[in-house]
């Protein structure tokens, strides 16, 4: 368990909180148990007296700002009974102001440590501002990229996503005793299996089985919690027809009995009333009281608790001693992060803003989190070939109106104007050696009308005539900020608008097309995969992401990025992961009865862990410390990775394992190890990785958690379906 939610500090901050707790009135407890947003703001400054002079409100989310939050801070604490200052929260996602790359392409850099640091920075800007908790990280597995808010979590895979949830953990909140100065307290979300939505519809419901749901969906959350989140937000869907909200099994018996959390757990917006639509609740007093005796502290935005707990305690329906539980928990939370004691922030602290130092650790991550998908060799552009030359840069995402989405959704209080946009980086690393010429092509939507696609036609043979009189050609397609993300989900992921046309129209010029694709998901790639010269996912690359995609494209930076999610190749594939199981009519094209599509291959177009580099790595002299471990045991992988190129590069060595035969079918392959390693051109480095039978635990058909005896197989790659170097173990 983490340090920060067990003694010392906790209990002295618990101690005090129970003593002001024996003073409180009930309006005052339940007060502590609503949060208030926007919503009930005047458009003053200051709150109507009529929403706190009791003490009804311990929590507002979406307020920010030093000079605001001190203001309500000094009203709240004049204008109530008690000096309990309020907790400000917000959705610090992937940066306050300085906008980091969204979680998703964080994730495809399998480097966890850039997570903690990109979060260290968002939270520092966002304390200074009067916040003191985050509603992150989301650490909910996604497999459908028709899913809109798969651009929010770290991908498909548990290991990886475990390992980013505790780094974002204590990049938030630190690992102190106290989440104090310059820190947040996270909120894990949400809880649980929201990615697990029918049809990738956003909200759908998420049937799974107990298996499922222990195995692949709640070891991130344990792992956060490991690491010390403070909170745990509540899901919006029912989970297997039990809104998550209303679910004393997840929220209690699963997220308190099993995983040992001892924060609190907030609804999501609105997901209490939520429970009426569901058909789960008469009315809101009702769905109070199902949240509330499900293990859900604290309600997101609105008076219910205020309105309805009360005649529910008094029914005896909810007790005076739940009420104190959750009441205990926010405010210890608000004495161990100092809020008691300092309810008002620096007003000058907000120079950190954009700083050269969070500019440059965001110019760094967008870097590492970039995928090479396809390179002929054309990167990276030698600024030296490029003397006289002319590059022509193509498509809104590359100039200005691009400034906004290239910082892709859930970017907090973002600032566009201060992004670097593609042409400004590119224009600034080329400098005098090249001319970049631009041309807009074609829109990333377009009005379904035949005028509307006229106007883009003409555009778009514009920009082709451009590019004709050009040496080498960069596209920039894929989705706006507002595509991906909370109820962004898409049924076609294909490139949206007329965006195919130009690339069409710019690869028949003859010239070779560098295409890059800028998105908060996977899309469909497959039309252009072998027919441009080179292919870069540079994903929503946050506020440095010009200078970032110059790094790369030059080489000033070789592409390290792996992906973390599979590319399908068509939307039909969908959901689509590599930790699938066999089946027993696998799709080994050996005959008719398989698991298989007639009009589609079933792998995806770009597997997980897939990513090039401008450089080459060989694994070499891998041993296994042994062959065989007991249920107990571990066995150590040691290897010697060699830049085999002529350019340094970080190679990331992936190790899988298949349990080959099991109580209950096991996946053909499942991530247990990963470490990324920096080696200069012509070097090595030693890597070791640890594998422990532990890791290779499952729930079977009665929900046991076990470690089978039996044979195994081991590979250490460069992606999932690098199998050059195989190995066989044993469980005994
Ligand atoms: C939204 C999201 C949640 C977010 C909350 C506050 O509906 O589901 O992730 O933290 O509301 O903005």
């Amino acid at each position: 368990m983490s340090t920060i939610m067990n003694p010392p500090a906790y209990k002295a901050a618990q101690e005090k909180a129970r003593a002001l707790l024996s003073s409180m009135t009930l309006t005052e407890k339940i007060g502590q148990l609503s949060q208030f947003g926007t919503s009930i703001y005047s458009d003053s400054d200051k709150l109507p007296d009529a929403h706190y002079s009791e003490g009804e409100v311990g929590s507002y989310l979406t307020i920010k700002g030093a000079q605001v939050t001190n203001a309500i801070q000094r009203d709240l604490l004049t204008a109530t009974r008690l000096p309990i200052p309020a907790l400000f929260a917000d959705d610090v996602i992937h940066g306050y102001r300085t906008t980091f790359p969204t979680p998703l392409a964080q994730s495809c850099s399998w480097n966890p440590e850039l997570t903690r640091r990109c979060n260290e920075i968002a939270a520092k800007e966002a304390y200074r501002a009067g916040l003191k908790w985050t509603f992150a990280p989301m650490v909910d597995i996604a497999r459908d990229p028709r899913w809109g808010r798969i651009m929010e979590g770290y991908g498909e895979d548990t290991h990886l996503c475990s390992r980013f949830s505790e780094a974002a953990v204590r990049g938030f909140q630190g690992d102190g005793e106290t989440v104090g100065k310059d820190r947040l307290y996270a909120c894990m979300k949400h809880f649980i299996a929201y990615g697990a939505c029918i049809g990738g519809r956003d909200y759908n419901s998420a049937d799974l089985s107990p298996q499922t749901l222990h195995d692949v969906y709640l070891p991130p959350f344990q792992a956060g919690i490991d690491a010390g989140a403070a909170t745990v937000m509540a899901a919006f869907e029912d989970v297997n027809g039990v809104p998550a909200t209303g679910n004393r099994y997840l929220l209690t018996d699963i997220l308190r009995g099993k995983l040992g959390f001892n924060g609190f757990v907030v609804s999501d917006y609105g997901s209490v009333t939520d429970m009426i639509p569901h058909g789960f609740a008469e009315d809101t007093k009702d769905a109070v009281r199902l949240a509330f005796e499900a293990g859900c502290d604290m309600l997101m935005a609105g008076p219910a608790y205020n309105e309805h707990l009360p005649a529910l305690i008094k029914e005896g329906k909810i007790t005076m001693e739940q009420v104190d539980h959750s009441v205990l928990s926010v405010l210890t939370l608000k004495y161990l992060c100092g809020l008691m004691d300092e309810p008002l922030v620096d007003e000058t602290g907000e120079d950190c803003f954009f700083c050269a130092e969070h500019m440059d650790a965001a110019r760094r991550a967008a870097c590492e989190t970039a995928v090479l998908l396809e390179n002929n060799g054309i990167l990276p552009l030698c600024t030296e070939r490029l003397k006289g030359k002319r590059i022509a840069l193509i498509g809104p995402l590359a100039g200005e109106e691009g400034k906004t989405h290239l910082l892709g959704n859930w970017a907090c209080l973002k600032d566009p104007n201060r992004t670097v946009s593609i042409e400004e980086g590119l224009a600034r690393a080329l400098g005098a050696s090249c001319e970049l010429v631009t041309a807009y092509g074609c829109g990333i939507r377009c009005e379904n009308t035949a005028e509307a696609h006229e106007k883009e036609s003409s555009s778009v043979k514009q920009a082709a005539e451009i590019a004709a009189r050009c040496d080498a050609i960069i596209a920039v397609v894929g989705e706006e900020a507002e595509m991906a993300g909370e109820a962004y989900s898409r049924s076609d992921l294909t490139l949206s608008g007329h965006q195919g046309e130009p690339i069409d129209a710019l690869i028949a010029t003859g010239k070779p097309v560098i295409l890059l694709v800028a998105a908060g998901r996977p899309l469909i790639l497959t039309p252009y995969k072998d027919r441009v010269a080179a292919l870069m996912l540079i994903w929503q690359p946050g506020s440095s992401a010009g200078d970032a995609v110059a790094d790369l494209l030059t080489g000033a930076v070789s592409p390290s990025g792996h992906l973390t999610t599979s590319f399908p190749v068509c939307t039909g594939q969908v959901p689509i992961y590599y930790n699938h199981a066999s089946t027993g009519k696998p799709a080994l094209g050996k005959w008719q009865f398989e698991s298989k599509y007639q009009d589609c291959q079933i792998a995806p177009l770009y597997p997980f862990g897939y990513g090039l580099s401008y450089t080459s790595f060989a694994f070499e002299d891998i041993r296994l410390s042994s062959d065989k471990m007991t249920a107990e045991g571990e066995i150590t992988v040691t290897l010697s990775v060699r830049n085999t190129g002529n350019t340094d590069g970080a190679a990331v060595v992936q190790l899988y394992i298949r349990d080959l035969v099991g109580s209950t079918v096991r996946p053909v392959k499942e991530l247990k190890a990963f470490e990324k390693v920096f080696v200069r051109a012509g070097e090595a480095q030693a890597v070791t990785l640890h594998l422990s039978a532990r890791a290779l635990a499952f729930h079977d058909a009665a929900m046991n958690e076990i470690v089978e005896p039996g044979k195994c197989k081991l590979w250490v790659g460069e992606c999932c379906t690098d199998e050059r170097h195989e190995f066989d173990f044993e469980i005994i």
